[in-house]
């Protein structure tokens, strides 16, 4: 039987985490979980339920009210999410999302949520997650590890053609650039499980590679 691996790649946003381990998971046959969706689905319920993030009495009783699942889609190679029955991958990457979901990642109760419900996803097949804490917090013990960087002005060019393609509300290449570097600091000074790099981690900088470099770099990796 083929041994059980877990992949795991962090990195900032639109460092070319997602798309790079979605093809790495298909070329290695294994589940591709985007741990970043789960906080994004969890801003969602938040919001949508009027929840006081400040009442951590009743967040605590909160967070186990939200399942979260995440299939393969259909027809194309993007996951679905199903936030308690309901299919909210669309939701989830409006950029009202994409703002909470970092502020709400800050909190320690709702992180130990999503964990649990991360390493419960790897327990009995091979995986590749992605996120900010993969390869820090939630697997310390990943079998590979990569960290992905890339320049702030490149990835806000690459977030501008996404929003474009997604059919999101236009925002200026300044503004987009100043959500991402705001989001970058939240991410890397928060207390708990910040950005950053596991120190057995093989960092890759994607600013001039392609996603077909950026996989087949890593898929030579663990191939080797
Ligand atoms: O797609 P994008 O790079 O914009 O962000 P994402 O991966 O969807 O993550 C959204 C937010 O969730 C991030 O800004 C982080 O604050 C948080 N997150 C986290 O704290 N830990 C993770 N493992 C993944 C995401």
């Amino acid at each position: 039987m083929k041994k059980k691996i877990i992949v795991a790649i962090d990195g900032p946003a639109s460092s070319g985490k997602s798309t790079t381990a979605k093809l790495l998971a298909k070329k290695l046959h294994c589940i591709y979980v985007d741990s970043g969706a789960m906080y994004r689905a969890v801003a969602l319920y938040l919001l949508n339920h009027n929840i006081n993030f400040d009442n951590k009495e009743n967040l605590k009783k909160i967070v186990h009210q939200i399942n979260i699942e995440i299939k393969p889609g259909h027809s194309s190679d993007e996951n679905i999410i199903i936030l308690n029955g309901e299919d909210v991958s669309r939701q989830i990457r409006e950029p009202k999302i994409t703002k909470y979901s970092s502020t709400f990642a800050t909190d320690g109760i709702i992180r130990k949520r999503m964990v649990e419900l991360q390493r419960k996803m790897a327990e009995t097949r091979s995986i590749v997650m992605d996120g900010r804490d993969i390869g820090t917090v939630v697997f310390p013990d990943a079998d590979y590890k990569f960290f992905l960087i890339a320049s702030l002005d490149e990835r806000a060019k690459r977030r501008w053609l996404e929003d474009k393609a997604r059919g999101h509300e236009r925002k200026s290449f300044e503004q987009i650039k100043n959500e991402l570097a705001f989001r970058d600091k939240t991410d890397s000074t928060r207390e708990i499980a910040p950005l950053r790099k596991a120190d057995d981690a093989i960092e890759i900088d994607t600013t001039s590679l392609s996603i077909q470099d950026q996989v087949d770099l890593i898929y030579n990796i663990i191939k080797k």
